[in-house]
């Protein structure tokens, strides 16, 4: 039975912690996480964990007694950075033997990372796969009470579904609907660290929806690889449209929608749709039928642009956003010119475009013909400069419109200017209203740039 087991660990963690604090030394957790919002919704489960086990939060890393890094293992720029930062942390565990280390997350997936944490790593106490981070208390318990370094490549799936989580936002939030990837694009490595498609039941997604809505929660992103996919006693656009039911001064937003599975079911409840962001995020990874389909896509750019048609026909206004990869292997000049003109052609609102990064053990990383890293850079440069001015040209219109804004708060570069979020996602700089932080006001707009607008607060 895992939960007896669970239940035993975080009891045992958190008497000896308690001990601990008793004696003036109050045990503290940081976590870092790296990689998208599946990992962040990971973290508050950690941090859940963590709290139940009697930590308190650190504010810096440096007065910690347990460090997690939550990693990312989608490109090997994110992987070899976050090794760097794990390594960081060796001196300070050679002053203090009684700190924690843990790898947490999808690099911990990856049999031949974990190897090399075992053996280059000796200061890492224990990994975590995504699929069990519910073993926490016991990786803790065991090594405070003197155990082995633990690894858990192979360790049964933990049930995620009534794991104790520690909200970090208090006005956005995030709901993960399924976990897993069934679709092994030839490119990508999460079907391999995150394992098959789950979807959870719909009761407990509407459930803890409402509970959100009802705590004042704004924003709240449902969350899944493929989204698109979701079924359980109900397909997703059912699911979709039993949320937007819900009574409430809400935005709904979802990702990530894969356009095989795109239907016209889901258009129509987006038509009528009361709380849900006009916006949509569909990745085209690229404009050519043929790398499409080495992609193992199952999509070609007619279905792509019927999907797109179909978006704007239902509604005119909506965003629309994508992913593009360049240099995937065998990429010809005119494969990426199609990218190029398809780019033109759509015109998304803003697009995340990637380098292709060879991903140990999928088939893209077998393939021949890899694309020179030069060849690379230089595509990627006149991609982003090209749809940077797509992106300021279907944000000029804007210019004059009030918009309603989820005010997030002072921005990063200058606590004089607050941020915040279109509905349909848009980031806005506006005048400072520490009143209104986490709350819809009416913005402005006098100024539109290609990755941010600019305006004042509408009194
Ligand atoms: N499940 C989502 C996104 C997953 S990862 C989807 O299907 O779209 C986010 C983005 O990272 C992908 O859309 C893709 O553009 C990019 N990506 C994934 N693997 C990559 C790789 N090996 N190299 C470069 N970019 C990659
Ligand atoms: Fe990766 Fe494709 Fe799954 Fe997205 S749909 S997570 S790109 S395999
Ligand atoms: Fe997300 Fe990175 Fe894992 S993008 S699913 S944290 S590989």
């Amino acid at each position: 039975m895992h939960y007896e087991a669970f239940d035993a660990a975080v009891a045992r963690v958190r008497e000896r912690n308690l001990r601990l604090a008793e004696r003036g030394t109050p045990p503290s957790v940081y976590i870092l996480t790296f990689g998208c919002q599946q990992n962040e919704a990971d973290s508050e489960r950690l941090l859940g964990m963590a709290h139940a086990m009697g930590y308190h939060d650190a504010a810096d890393p440096k007065d910690a007694s347990l460090i997690l890094f939550n990693t990312c293992a989608i490109r090997e720029h994110a992987e070899k950075r976050t090794l760097s930062i794990i390594g960081s942390f060796k001196k300070q565990k050679e002053e203090n033997p009684s700190l924690l280390l843990g790898v947490c997350g999808c690099m911990s997936a990856e049999e031949h990372r974990t190897d090399e944490l075992r053996r280059r790593y000796p200061y890492v106490d224990f990994t975590l796969t995504p699929a069990t981070i519910g073993l926490l208390p016991e990786a803790i318990d065991a090594r405070q009470s003197g155990g082995r370094r633990r690894f858990y490549p192979d360790a049964p799936d933990t049930v995620l579904e009534e794991l104790p989580v520690a909200r970090t936002g208090a006005h956005r939030a995030s709901v993960s609907i399924m976990y897993g990837c069934n679709n092994f694009c030839t490119y990508c490595i999460v079907p391999y660290v995150r394992g098959r498609e789950r979807s959870r039941p719909s009761a407990d997604v509407i459930k803890e929806v409402r509970a959100l809505v009802a705590s004042g929660v704004k924003d709240i992103t449902l969350l899944g690889q493929n989204v698109n996919s979701y079924r359980s006693d109900m397909d997703f656009p059912t699911l979709l449209k039993a949320l937007d039911e819900i009574e409430g001064d809400y935005l709904l937003r979802f990702m990530t929608s894969h356009p095989k599975d795109a239907s016209d079911a889901l258009v129509e409840v987006l038509r009528k749709a009361k709380h849900i962001e006009p916006h949509f995020h569909l990745p085209l990874q690229s404009g050519s039928d043929a790398v499409l389909s080495r992609m193992n896509r199952r999509y070609g750019m007619a279905r792509y642009e019927s999907i797109v048609a179909a978006l704007r026909e239902a509604n005119p206004d909506i965003a629309i956003t994508s992913d593009v990869i360049v240099g995937f292997p065998g990429e010809t000049d005119e494969d990426y010119e199609a990218t190029l003109a398809a780019l033109h052609r759509i015109r998304f609102d803003s697009v995340y475009a990637f380098i292709y990064s060879p991903r140990r053990g999928t088939p893209a990383a077998e393939m021949a013909e890899q694309v020179p890293p030069a060849v690379q850079s230089a595509r990627m440069t006149r991609l982003l400069d090209e749809q940077a001015e797509i992106s300021r040209e279907k944000n000029k219109p804007l210019v004059g419109k009030t918009l309603r804004v989820l005010v997030d708060g002072p921005s990063k570069s200058d606590a004089a200017v607050y941020s915040g979020r279109t509905d349909a996602g848009k980031l806005v700089h506006f005048d400072a209203a520490p009143d209104a932080v986490g709350n819809f006001v009416f913005i402005e707009i006098e100024r539109a740039e290609a990755f941010a607008l600019y305006g004042k607060i509408k009194k």
